[in-house]
């Protein structure tokens, strides 16, 4: 997508050095676009765990492309296998909760199965690489194009009048490579002159949707309100809110979607509301071996980040407390909710419903555990 009139995506290799990973450090946005250079798998491993790079699809490809980096510094007395296999259970361990960080982990593993010379460990690896970015990036195009018609229906019914759709965290390009999940049809709908709007809900506790899915949509030119989290029930129950659209960091084979915790009580207000509520994911962040969300692990985050605001102080990133000191503190980073809730899964194959049935008329191939390379 475009940062000043450029075409970006969240991940790339640089282009004087195929030895380095480039990425957006979004812990600086909006205040400062940096991008930081991955060399290693340790680099790979802390931009993960400390949410430099962020959002489910994207540290995929980070874990990705750390398995890549990890084989550069393969010596000769290393065993190959067990090497891989050391590197691997280090880089599954920097997030619990985004399913896509050990799906594609294992995909470079088995794409690597077989091979012992270093050299074609490494182009193979580098190319497994590419080709799950490309994967991801097709998959949000055509996330936004089945979605594109829900859109569409509401701006007819609307007679053309702006269609306000909410958002919670970043499900945006910053979180998936490019186009986003949630934000892929809103970006389809502004190209193809369909007036939207955002209501996008600030993300405490570190402020995804207020720092980063705000300047995504300004970058697009995207009309967008800022909310506080609390604000989206008082929205709906006044109608202001036309559908909902986020992402899922880990959907199980019931449908019941792990997200950015806050999405369960959205959720919980758009169905007392009858507001559609609709979660975009591609087929990467399904986890085939969980059947209902109470298997998922919910990652719980340094109690800091409640405990404290980042945000910019006299031109500065800067940290404010908000409580009184040494406040008890606790702070899950995502929550579940449930199928029931869920009015419709958009993937790359269309929309279904949260459940194993809908899942299997879209993905038999992939229910039925019949490998498709993911
Ligand atoms: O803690 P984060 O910022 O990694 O959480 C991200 C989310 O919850 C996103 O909504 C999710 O990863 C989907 S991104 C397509």
């Amino acid at each position: 997508m475009l940062v000043n009139n450029k075409h970006y995506r969240s991940i790339w290799i640089h282009p004087g050095d195929e030895h380095v990973i480039q990425v957006i450090d979004q812990r600086y946005l909006p205040f400062e676009f940096r991008v930081e250079d991955l060399k290693s798998v340790e680099d790979v491993f802390i931009a993960i765990r400390d949410m430099h790079l962020r959002g489910a699809p994207l540290i995929g490809a980070a874990a990705s492309a750390g398995i890549y980096l990890s084989l550069l510094n393969l010596s000769p007395s290393d065993d190959p296998i067990e090497y891989l296999a050391q590197k691997a259970a280090y880089l599954k361990s920097a997030r619990p909760t985004a399913v896509n960080l050990a799906a594609a982990i294992d995909r470079q593993l088995k794409a690597l199965s077989g091979l012992s010379s270093r050299e074609d460990m490494i182009f193979k690896a580098l190319q497994e690489w590419e080709r799950l970015v490309e994967d991801e990036v097709m998959n949000c195009r055509k996330i936004g194009e089945f979605a594109l018609p829900l859109i569409e229906k509401i701006s007819r019914e609307k007679d053309g009048l702006p269609v306000n759709i909410l958002t919670h965290c970043n499900a945006g390009w910053l979180a998936c490579i490019d186009y986003g999940t949630a934000t892929a049809p809103v970006y389809l709908a502004h190209e193809a002159d369909i007036p939207v709007h955002a209501w996008v809900s600030e993300t405490r506790p570190r402020l995804q949707g207020a720092r980063l899915t705000c300047w995504e949509l300004r970058e697009q030119g995207v009309p967008y309100t800022l909310i506080a989290d609390n604000a989206a029930g008082y929205l709906m129950q006044n109608k202001l809110v036309d559908i909902v659209l986020v992402g899922s960091d880990r959907t199980a084979l019931n449908g019941d979607v792990a997200n950015k915790i806050g999405t369960y009580m959205k959720a919980v207000a758009a169905k007392d509301n009858s507001v559609p509520f609709y979660v975009a994911l591609p087929s990467s962040s399904i986890d085939w071996k969980i059947r209902t969300g109470k298997d998922i692990p919910i990652e719980e985050r340094d109690e800091n980040e409640v405990r404290f605001a980042e945000g910019m102080v006299r031109g500065r990133p800067s940290r404010v407390r908000i409580a009184p000191l040494h406040s008890m503190a606790y702070n899950p980073a995502f929550d579940i909710t449930p199928a029931g809730l869920v009015t419709g899964l958009i993937s790359e194959r269309g929309i279904c419903a949260a459940s194993r049935e809908g899942l299997t008329s879209l993905f038999p191939d992939l229910v039925s555990g019949k490998d498709t390379g993911y």
